[in-house]
This record gives structure tokens, sequence and C-alpha cells, in this order.
């Protein structure tokens, strides 16, 4: 199989092939719900009647926000020169680093014009639902310091932060990073406040402790990811900012090299099966997808390969570029100890992504769609859901490669790094609204900025501190955030989801059904 990859690649002439022009708008909305009814309607013509009508049309459109249409940028020239404040760090061995302290503390932008925020950032409101009628109580929010790494104080706009663990690498770190990023974007837009952060892969605040007539309120607990049984506040992983000890650069640099290569190999063009590369030691169910590699006997359509990172790290990282996975149609999806930060990478590709239904979830995944955005993949299955799959995309090409364009269409307009601040910035003003409390500054806090972290570090972690550093005010303001869904709303949309998926189960096990009877 690394013989045909190989020959595969020598084929790609990266100059032969037509830039695509790629989905140009900017629009933050994803697709309507009329879309998908619309599209599961013709879907399911397509598979009763063999029809050949296209129903990729009503597919690709994506719903446009009206502000949008709104000319409203004015010239380039009316616009005086933009204050920057890049890095400046002072360091001697006579001086030490010290913050800056010329950063506007307030700024209003000229565009007086707003978006509306991705769907998806409706779920700040039901990340702070427990709390919702009850606000938030220093004990509250103090009961978790056991377990937290950090406090994070915001008190005038600056950021104060008192350590508790160490936690994996550098995630901490990365974190506060975003977060003093944030504050140079929207100086004087974050409220005081206080909160705890958890940086370890698996959620900790169970609902199962909380529910009852006695039981007590949850403590808000900031974390990465959660699931269905846990009630952990979702804010953006540090690898929006960068992984450096994994050689991975910041999400806007990664995207744009991802984007790049994608575009030089047309989806109908690339190797027709669903590839995976990763370590699967880190959990079962990555163990498990191993037994779907295609072997002499059978070919599942999978192609897996195990990344050797000890291995990677001594050869320059030159097999693991992420821009150099969009070779193949279908990508795999599969999530490690608990979410893995690596489902933006593999749904920017452009690729169909096959995905192992998650049982995690960062703060952009559960407002993604089955079947819309990318295809779903039962854990219990899977071999045989990644050999449909692809069949059934490899005979369906323009249907197929539609899922796979929706998925990239949604990093390129939901996750641009503005709507990930813009995330970070909605949540945390939602949160301080619920304090109960006066935020104070800890005796034990140590006060943050851009140049203490970035000054006496060095080699990727500095450059994708310098990469990702937000140099000046954001001169749009933030997208607005969209209302709280009403129960019914989202009953609906989580029943969307599953007959999305129920009724590619129905498709499936007719599939195997015709299979069998062909034997
Ligand atoms: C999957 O099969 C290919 C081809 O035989 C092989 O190169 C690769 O190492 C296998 N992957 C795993 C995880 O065993
Ligand atoms: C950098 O900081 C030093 C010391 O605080 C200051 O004198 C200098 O003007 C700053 N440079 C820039 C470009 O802001
Ligand atoms: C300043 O530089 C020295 C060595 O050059 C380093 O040990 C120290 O950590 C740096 N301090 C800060 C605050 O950057
Ligand atoms: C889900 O499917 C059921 C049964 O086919 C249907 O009645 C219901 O309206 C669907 N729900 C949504 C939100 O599409």
């Amino acid at each position: 199989m690394e013989d045909e990859e190989e020959r595969f690649r020598a084929k790609i002439d990266p100059w032969s092939h037509e830039v695509r022009p790629h989905g140009s708008s900017s629009t933050g909305r994803p697709l309507k719900s009329w879309t998908s009814a619309a599209v599961f309607a013709s879907f399911v013509v397509i598979i009763l009647c063999g029809s050949a009508v296209s129903w990729l049309d009503i597919f690709i459109f994506p719903g446009v926000s009206l502000s949008q249409m709104i000319p409203a940028k004015r010239g380039h020239r009316e616009l005086p020169q933009k204050m920057e404040f890049p890095l400046n760090c002072t360091n001697s061995s006579t001086m030490p680093q010290t913050c800056p302290a010329n950063y506007p503390k307030k700024h209003e932008p000229k565009e007086s014009y707003t978006v509306a925020c991705p769907e998806y950032f409706r779920w700040i409101h039901e990340d702070l639902r427990p709390w919702k009628s009850t606000g938030i109580t220093r004990e509250m929010m103090e009961r978790t310091k056991h377990i937290a790494h950090f406090r994070l104080v915001i008190a005038n706009g600056n950021a104060y932060i008192e350590h508790y663990k160490r936690p994996f690498q550098t995630r901490d770190v990365g974190t506060i990073w975003g977060i003093l990023q944030l504050l140079r974007l929207y100086p004087g837009k974050v409220p005081d406040l206080e909160l705890m952060f958890y940086c370890n892969d698996r959620p900790v605040i169970m609902k199962s402790h909380y529910q009852g007539p006695n039981a007590a309120l949850p403590p808000p607990l900031f974390h990465y990811c959660r699931d269905e049984t846990s009630l952990d506040i979702l804010f953006p992983d540090w690898s929006f900012w960068g992984w450096h000890e994994v050689n991975i650069r910041t999400w806007a640099n990664t995207y744009q090299a991802i984007k790049k290569k994608a575009k030089e190999i047309e989806w109908k063009d690339r190797m027709p099966y669903a590839y995976w590369k990763g370590n699967p030691d880190v959990s079962p169910k990555r163990q498990d997808l191993m037994t779907c590699n295609a072997t002499d006997e059978y070919d599942w359509n999978a192609r897996l390969y195990v990344q050797n990172w000890a291995a990677e790290s001594s050869h320059g990282y030159k097999e693991s570029r992420l821009e150099d996975q969009c070779i193949h149609r279908y990508k795999i999806f599969v999530e490690g100890q608990a979410w893995s930060v690596s489902d933006k990478y593999i749904l920017a590709c452009d690729s169909t992504t096959l995905m192992i239904e998650p049982v995690y979830h960062d703060f952009f995944l559960r407002g993604m769609i089955p079947v819309e955005h990318y295809w779903p993949i039962r854990l219990n299955n899977k071999c045989r859901d990644i050999k449909f799959a692809v069949e059934w995309g490899n005979n369906h090409i323009k249907e197929a490669q539609a899922i796979g364009e929706s998925g990239s269409r949604f990093m390129e307009e939901n996750l641009k790094m503005k709507y990930v601040y813009d995330y970070m910035l909605h949540l945390l003003v939602e949160y301080a609204k619920l304090l109960k409390f006066k935020p104070e500054v800890p005796a034990g806090a140590t006060k943050y900025c851009a140049e203490g972290m970035a000054c006496p570090v060095s080699g990727l972690f500095r450059t994708n501190m310098e990469d990702s550093m937000v140099k000046s005010p954001s001169d749009s303001l933030p997208c607005t955030l969209p209302p709280p869904y009403d129960p019914r709303e989202l009953q609906d949309f989580m029943e969307r989801k599953r007959n999305n998926t129920r009724l590619l189960e129905m498709w499936e096990a007719e599939y195997w059904n015709n299979l069998n009877k062909k034997h």
C-alpha cells in the first residue's frame, strides 16, 4: 500500500492542477435546517429511485446572512495607518522583561455593522444553563480548586493566573496565551471575572453527581471537552495557538497550508480510500480501528498508518505534515482519550470525513451535522461502515465530494480565528454575568502579558506565539451571539442528527443485504 501511495504521489504534479477557487464567501452561518431537510428528501429520492437528479445545488447553498449583503466597508485610504504593537522583548542581563504599558485599554472599531455568530455559539447558553437561575457564588467556583490547573482572574483588562498543577506538556501556557490575545483583540470588552480551568483530557464535572431534589449545584469549570454525561464549560483548546511539542503550527497557519495543498488535487483525483494516520496507542477505539486495515484477504477500503512520534521527531516531522495528508478522498476521524484536536485538520482537507461517532466534543464539533458535514461511522460496526461509505462515495462522487466540501467550508467560515476569539469573548461575557461575587486578584497570582510569555521561549514555541500574536485591536465588532435554543429547537436539532444517521444505517443495511444475495 505504501507503494500504491508512492506511485500516486509521483503522479501528482502540483503545478498541473488547476487551482479551484474555494468558497470565497465569509458568512458565519452554517447550512439552514430547511436546506438539510431538502437535502435529505432528495437524498432519499436518489437512493430509492436511483435517479440521477443532482441535489448538489441545494446542498451547497449556505445561508447568506443579511449583514453580508450590506456593502458597508469603507475604502482603505480613509482609514488612518493602523497602530501595531508587536512583541517587544527588552530582556537583557541588565534589565528584566517587563509588560509594556502602551497597549490600548479600549478601542472602538470604526465598522459599526456586525454579523451573526455561527449557530454553534448557541451552545454557550447550554453550557451555562446549570447556573442560569441561581448565578455562581464564590463558594461554587472555589470547589474545583483541588482539580483545576489554574485560576484565571481578569481585572481591568489584565490577566492574572494562579497556578495549581502542571498539566501535560504546555496546555496551560497555550491556553493562557490565547486568553491574552483575546484581551488584545478586544481591549475593554472582557469583563472582570474569576474562573477555574482544567487541562486534562477527560471531562470531570459529572452530571450524575448533581441530580436529584437535594443535589448541590455543580461547580463551574472551564475545559476543552465534554460529553453527554458531564457539565464542563467548553473553551477552545491550546492547539489553535499551535502545538509545538508535535510540530504543529497555529491553526491559522496550518489551515492555510492544508488549504493550499488541498487545492492542488481535486477530490475525484484523490486515492479512493479512507485514510488515517495517528497514534493508535492512546485509546482502545483507535487500536480497534487498526483491524480495519486492508490485508491480503480482505480490503475494507481503509488505509491506516501508525504515527511514530518519536521517530518523526528525530526526522524533522517530514512524514507527519498535516497538509500532506489530503491525498485521499476519505479521511477517518477517531477520537483519542477524549476529544481529539485533529478534528479540525481532518475536516479542513476537502476530503470526505468519515467520523467515528465521537463521544466527546469540543466547542464547535457539537454544532456539526452528520451527512451534511461528515459521514458518521458507528464505533461498533466501523470496518463495515467504512467499506460501505467508500463504496457509496465512489459511486456517488458529487454527493460524497459535497459532504467533504461542506465540512471544510464549516472550518473555513465558522472556525476562523476571529470566531474562535468571538466564542471566547461571548462565553466569558455570559459567564461573568452570572458571577455573584466581586472578582479579586489572589495574593498568589501572577500578572501575565504577551512579552512575559513569549520573550523567554524559543523555537517553534516562540514562532507560534509570534504568528498568533494579536498586534492591534480588532477593527470589526464581535459577531452577535444568537439566542439560546428553546427546548423544542434543541430537541429538533438533536433529532435531526439522529435521523440523518439512522437513514444512512438503513441504506447500509440494504447494501449488505444485496451484497449477500449476490453471493
Ligand atoms: C496497514 O497496511 C499497510 C499496507 O499493508 C501497512 O503499510 C500499514 O503499516 C498497516 N497499518 C497498520 C496500522 O498496521
Ligand atoms: C519597547 O519597550 C521599550 C521599553 O519599555 C520602549 O522604550 C520602546 O519604545 C518599546 N518599543 C516599541 C517598538 O514599542
Ligand atoms: C531574561 O533572559 C534571561 C537569560 O537571557 C532568562 O534567564 C530569563 O528567564 C529572561 N527573563 C524574562 C522575564 O524573560
Ligand atoms: C425525524 O424523523 C422522524 C420520523 O421519520 C420525523 O417524524 C421527524 O420529523 C424527523 N425530525 C427531524 C427534526 O427532522
